[in-house]
């Protein structure tokens, strides 16, 4: 069960940033972990779940980082037990970068986690101007901002989404040919496919191409080796550069985080709801 509660306050230990929490972000995996779907390296009961922060440092160490700067962080809560639903968060300088210019704190907090996914997958994916990719979920949190950092690195990116009222934003953001049937798609066509959902749509990407699917609990991509493509699912890490990478994307106007609404704290369960309930245009934040 989902509750507020007082806990203590951390303690920075050497190479931790301090942070005043601001807002934070709901994301798929906070929803797996409380139903228990993520199975052996769940951290135990009672947990502080949360991945995505921005807020204000209150002790930066030696981190270079100042008193009173606006930063955004990722906590891989899985790993450390972490969580960033909290209002002072203590986290490796490592994992924390200075936050962007040009949106609220807010418009921040929803960035860190399916940004970095977008960020971390495309790297890997490793897609030169001009190379076709496809993005399966292309309207999703990580999806939509990986279509955007595509686009910004002058990718051609095709779109499937899951339905019509989901291809609009992937249009507006640049995608070129928007579909919502997996049988629509260009057999053999892409340099590259990124698949957000599991939908493993292997049949569309090339011989010799690349396959990333982000769908850990989906399970393995299909081998496609015989046709010599590499596929991997990817597992996001933390990585302040790659925050820093992001927010300047942000800063130039490259990419946009979308709210699709906002709760305070203690409507954490209200927030929860609206999460579950899909058909978002954007993500869930909540508000400290
Ligand atoms: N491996 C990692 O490190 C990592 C990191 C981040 C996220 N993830 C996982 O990646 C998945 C996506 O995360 P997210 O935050 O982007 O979720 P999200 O915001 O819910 O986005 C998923 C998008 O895909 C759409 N969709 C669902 N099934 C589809 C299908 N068969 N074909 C086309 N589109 C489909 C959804 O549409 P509707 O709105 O209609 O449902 C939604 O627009 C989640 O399972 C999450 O746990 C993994």
């Amino acid at each position: 069960m989902l509750r507020v509660v007082d806990a203590p306050q951390p303690e920075p230990g050497p190479g931790e940033v301090l942070i005043r929490s601001i807002a934070t972000g709901i994301n798929p995996v906070d929803d797996k972990t409380r139903a228990g779907a993520i199975g052996e390296g769940t951290p135990p009961l009672p947990m502080t779940l949360g991945w995505d922060l921005a807020g204000i440092v209150v002790d930066g160490g030696d981190s270079g980082l100042r008193v009173g700067e606006r930063v955004v962080a990722m906590s891989h809560q899985l790993d450390s037990g972490r969580g960033t639903w909290a209002d002072l968060v203590a986290l490796p300088a490592r994992a924390v970068a200075a936050a962007p210019q040009s949106v609220s704190l807010v418009e921040a907090a929803i960035l860190p986690l399916p940004g970095l996914t977008a960020l971390q997958t495309l790297n890997w994916l490793a897609l030169s101007a001009g190379e076709r990719l496809l993005i399966a979920g292309a309207a999703g949190a990580v999806g939509g901002l990986a279509l955007q950092i595509a686009r910004a690195r002058g990718v051609r990116v095709d779109a499937l989404v899951s339905r019509n009222a989901h291809a609009g934003f992937a249009r507006d953001h640049g995608a070129d040919f928007v579909t919502t049937h997996p049988g629509a798609l260009e057999q053999r066509g892409y340099d590259a496919v990124f698949d957000t959902v599991g939908a493993f749509v292997t049949e569309a990407v090339a011989d010799g191409g690349r396959y990333a699917s982000i769908a850990t609990q989906a399970g393995p991509v299909p081998d496609q080796s015989s046709r010599g493509v590499r596929t991997v699912v990817n597992q996001v890490r933390e990585d302040g550069a790659g925050l820093a990478e992001l927010a300047d994307l942000v800063d130039r106007g490259s990419l946009r985080p979308r709210v699709h609404a906002a709760f305070g704290l203690h409507e954490i369960r209200a927030a929860h709801a609206r999460f579950l309930q899909g058909g978002l245009a954007g993500k869930v934040a909540m508000t400290f």
